[in-house]
């Protein structure tokens, strides 16, 4: 059975207080309609629709950029859910198949989930609702059943007394035969106390027209919604405490995982181990047995089997660091391929640049890749030597085995096996200094003589 995502994304999150539409802020490096839309990854959706109003400019393209498939709706007035669902009935025009609603502030359903719905769906119910028991139901629209069938769906602003006593309630996310879908929201009206066009109201309409409609039920954590910052620095704690239990389930050691922050994309091999206070930002893959020591901060690389990063080190997109190599105290790598062995223990830049096996680049080494204008590449080869403090003015080419003296300015090729000595040589003026001291303590004397004149 073909399957329709249809995200819902128009609305404003004015809670937020953010010049960036809400859709858009970050868990975990990933938007939270990102989160949203790959929930449903394990179902392979042949259609993703991303229904977007405000901010409309920046959510599209963002969405676009990574969903390439995605088609992007725009709700201009923002009716209602029914009507935002409304606005992806042209594009999904001639689609045969299910269709699920999600809303793109809620990050957190669950694959299992969804199967679940689409379960129910294979069973035979018209129209299933995610529900779940609130622990203090407030706001949220609640279902209302008897002997098990969902009957309708009341929102808190319109319900009973009696009703407002229900604790099952609406996540939001429903699952339905597309032409079933929008035959249904097609009769949804908007008297209501929000004078809104309701989603909510299409249960009540199939159960009028003879449909049948049934509950899934979920936990109440995977349905949190995001309308404040508050609420997003929550959300990043559930996905954080997640994320950690996960890497220690799957063979890494974490030695305070709650200081310890993954991206969604974070992959760790076994038996790496973590220490406290390190950061992964977006595709970080760290292979087995490597280890990453305090405050570390990775993104965009690949960390190679039983390598060793920091304690402070920061490693840069593109940068590839091999087998067994280490990369220390407070060293940057930028766009780097560090080959099977090499060290770069203290203090250097390597941007721009190879680094062979086994070479070792001394403290304070600085690959020069800018000129102001363009970058230029640094290459060093394997077992290379490059003396502390040297500076490699790119572009540049160490040889095999070469080696540079410590201090040096690196500005021509050198050859495999050669050593390259560029600084000033050194002069030595023997017994002068006691000399120098005295002629400048009679200067200081005389210009403080000056002062109190
Ligand atoms: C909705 C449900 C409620 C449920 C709750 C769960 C309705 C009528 N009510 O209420 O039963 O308990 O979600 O959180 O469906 N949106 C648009 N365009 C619109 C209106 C909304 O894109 O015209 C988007 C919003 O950006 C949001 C989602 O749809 O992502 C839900 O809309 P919202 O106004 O927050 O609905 P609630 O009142 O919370
Ligand atoms: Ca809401």
């Amino acid at each position: 059975m073909n399957l329709a995502l249809v995200v819902l994304a128009a609305g404003q999150g004015t809670r937020m207080k953010s010049a960036l539409p809400k859709v858009l802020h970050e868990v975990a490096g990933a938007s939270l309609v990102s989160h949203a839309i790959h929930s449903a990854d394990d179902l392979s959706p042949d259609r993703v629709v991303v229904v977007v109003g405000h901010g409309s400019e920046l959510v599209g393209p963002a969405v676009e950029k990574e969903f390439p498939g995605a088609e992007i709706v725009v709700q201009t007035d923002r009716l209602g859910t029914a009507h935002a669902v409304g606005q992806a009935q042209a594009a999904l025009k001639g689609f045969g198949g299910d269709i699920i609603v999600l809303y793109g502030d809620t990050p957190f359903i669950r694959p299992e989930t969804l199967t679940a719905m689409r379960q129910a769906r294979a069973d035979g119910a018209d129209v299933v609702v995610l529900g779940f028991d609130a622990a203090v139901p407030g706001k949220y629209g609640r279902l209302i059943a008897e002997k098990g069938k969902l009957l309708r769906i009341v929102e808190a602003k319109d319900a009973s007394a009696d009703e407002l006593a229900v604790t099952l309630c609406n996540s939001g996310v429903i699952c339905a035969d597309r032409a079933v879908l929008f035959d249904l929201i097609s009769k949804v009206g908007n008297e209501n106390a929000a004078k809104e066009y309701y989603l909510t109201d299409i249960v009540g309409l199939a159960n009028d027209a003879g449909l049948g409609c049934a509950t899934v039920t979920c936990d109440e954590a995977e349905t949190l919604g995001i309308n404040s910052r508050v609420e997003l620095a929550q959300a990043e704690a559930v996905f954080q405490g997640r994320a950690r239990q996960d890497a220690m389930v799957n063979g890494a050691t974490l030695m305070a995982p709650e200081t310890v922050y993954f991206s969604v994309d974070t992959d760790l091999g076994r038996d790496v181990t973590v220490e406290p206070n390190v950061v992964f930002g977006r595709n970080v893959r760290v292979e087995d047995k490597a280890t990453i020591r305090a405050f570390s901060h990775l993104e965009d690389c690949v960390i190679r089997a039983g390598a060793t990063i920091g304690p402070y080190a920061r490693i840069r997109p593109g940068s590839d660091i091999g087998e067994g190599a280490r990369v220390g105290n407070f060293v940057e790598t930028k766009k780097a391929s560090v080959a099977k062995g090499a060290k770069i223990n203290h203090l250097s830049y390597v941007g721009d640049a190879t680094v062979g096996a086994d070479a070792n680049i001394g403290a304070g080494t600085v690959t020069c890749n800018y000129d102001g204008v363009l970058k230029h590449k640094t290459e060093i080869g394997a077992g290379a030597f490059i003396g502390t403090n040297s500076s490699l003015v790119a572009p540049v080419k160490i040889g095999d085995g070469a080696m540079t003296a410590a201090g040096s300015v690196i500005t021509k090729n050198v050859p495999d096996d050669s050593l390259a000595v560029a600084r000033a040589p050194q002069t030595v003026r023997e017994g002068v200094v006691s000399r120098l001291r005295q002629k400048l303590l009679a200067t200081k004397k005389k210009r403080d003589a000056q002062k109190s004149s």
